[in-house]
């Protein structure tokens, strides 16, 4: 359903309004000084639409860490390197485990389920690296971003990617694992230096909300991979993009979104409108638990829902 912005903005306001009354507000990460030195009372949601002016509320314009949500842009560019050879190194099934677990890798020989848990995305992230340096990638990974942003003001924490580089042992282990089974192409310091940089991403929900507008689809939205890509990064969106929380999140939302540890989600509505939410507290998955909240909230009140 279209929805006008006069009938949008008074729902995000009340959304804003509940999330800043609500008292369990998750737990901030805290596996990084970074992260978890973040203030778990800050909330802010954002609706960019093709064509429209972006209706924001709460803190939409104070940047937060894009952690995960970054995986979307990597498969995205991942799918216009390599197209569907990307398939022969990862797959394409939710995983029903935790985002950094190991199990399923040695269970199923170096093929990691899906782009969006982490050893799919080092895989996904190894692949738009090889033939360049992390540098390289890193900026072409920005150029991207900051083209569907429509927005130069995008960069990454470099403080943050060392405290990853620092903490990430079990990233390590996995890329370790990954090319022991001949599934990594680069150095694995190579490979995860871009990674945990391309998690150290920093953008606003306004940035977050407008980046996403290329996977929305139609005459108005911008055109930077094709429909039938869309169509599938919206598909792993669904079925994959928060780990073992996907199945809750495609019951409680019914829309295609991103999860990152920074508390960001990026939510889709074919179609329609690109949405991020930002509360830094996360439920057991992982995912933000207010951002979880004020997206079913939204979907409820607005009758946006692909089913
Ligand atoms: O790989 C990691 O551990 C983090 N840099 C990103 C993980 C993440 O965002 C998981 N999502 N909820």
């Amino acid at each position: 359903m279209q929805l006008s912005p006069a009938q949008l903005q008074p729902i995000l306001d009340e959304i804003a309004a509940r999330a800043r009354a609500t008292e369990d507000k998750g737990r901030v990460a805290d596996y990084i000084p970074e992260l978890a030195g973040v203030d778990p009372d800050q909330f802010a949601v954002a609706v960019a639409m093709p064509g429209k002016p972006i209706l924001i509320a709460g803190d939409a314009h104070k940047p937060f860490s894009i952690q995960s949500v970054s995986k979307v842009f990597t498969l995205a560019l991942a799918l216009g390197k390599v197209g569907d050879q990307l398939w022969q190194r990862v797959g394409r099934e939710p995983s029903g485990q935790a985002f950094d677990s190991v199990v399923l890798l040695e269970q199923e020989k170096g093929r990691p389920r899906n782009p969006f848990i982490n050893a799919g995305a080092i895989v996904t992230t190894d692949t738009i690296l090889d033939g360049s340096t992390p540098r390289e990638t890193l900026g072409a990974l920005l150029r991207f971003i900051r083209a569907a942003a429509n927005d130069d003001n995008i960069h990454y924490n470099e403080s943050v990617a060392q405290s990853e580089i620092a903490t990430g042992h079990r990233n390590f282990a996995l890329a370790h694992y990954l090319l022991s089974h001949g599934n990594l192409a680069n150095a694995p310091e190579l490979t995860l230096g871009t990674y945990f940089h391309q998690c150290a991403i920093e953008m606003t929900c306004a940035q977050l909300a407008n980046a996403g507008l290329f996977l929305v689809g139609g005459p108005e939205a911008p055109r930077m991979v094709s429909d039938d890509r869309i169509r599938r990064i919206n598909a792993l969106m669904m079925t994959c993009g928060h780990y073992d929380g996907s199945g809750d999140y495609a019951y409680r939302v019914g829309l295609p979104g991103k999860s990152g540890v920074g508390g960001g989600i990026l939510t889709i509505v074919p179609g329609i409108a690109s949405v991020a939410v930002w509360s830094p507290g996360l439920n057991r998955y992982g995912n933000s638990k207010l951002g979880t909240e004020a997206m079913q909230m939204l979907a409820e009140n607005t009758g946006w829902s692909v089913f």
